[in-house]
């Protein structure tokens, strides 16, 4: 009898913390606000935090390193530099060849056509694979790309 009992008790005592188990189980977790972090203010400088510099630490280069540097030597060729693309038309003579594409064009009207809109004209055999907005990628690296192309005979 005395068994029975204690396993009587046994099950109450199990059943009590079963439900107060189960009781905790159904608390709901309160909602805790969550905060989108408003976006960081940019900060209202004058402007001129990081002008164009980059051109800058290029002038200790030759041009042909300097060019070498740039993504148009990841399509371009040009003899005897690190410029050894494959994708695009081969560069080393552009001073010359540039000036006989169009008719009326200097090498440099052509050679600035080319990168401000390539698919102003195609060279033939080739697709219409150059990127436009590269004269903004090159920043101030662009002008002295155009003299050394034209100076390319
Ligand atoms: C993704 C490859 C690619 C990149 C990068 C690229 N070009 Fe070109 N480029 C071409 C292709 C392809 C052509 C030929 C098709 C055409 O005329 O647009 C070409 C044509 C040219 C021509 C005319 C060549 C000729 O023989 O008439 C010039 C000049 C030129 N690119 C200069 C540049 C310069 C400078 C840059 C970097 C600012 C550059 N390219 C970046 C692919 C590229």
């Amino acid at each position: 009898m005395i068994r029975l009992l204690s396993m009587f008790m046994f099950f109450i005592l199990v059943f009590s913390i079963g439900c107060l188990s189960s009781g905790e189980e159904t608390v709901v977790p309160a909602v805790t606000p969550t905060f989108v972090p408003t976006a960081v203010e940019k900060s209202s400088g004058t402007g001129h935090g990081d002008s164009h510099s980059s051109g800058a630490t290029q002038s200790d280069k030759s041009p042909e390193e300097m060019f070498a540097g740039t993504i148009c030597a990841s399509c371009h060729k040009i003899e005897g530099t690190g410029a050894q693309g494959i994708t695009g038309p081969e560069l080393t003579n552009i001073g010359t060849i540039g000036a006989s594409r169009i008719s009326g064009y200097s090498a440099e009207e052509y050679i600035r056509e080319s990168i401000i809109e390539p698919d102003a004209y195609l060279v033939e055999g080739y697709g219409n694979l150059m990127p436009a907005g590269l004269k903004d990628l090159l920043g101030a690296d662009y002008e002295p790309i155009i003299t050394y192309l034209v100076s390319l005979k």
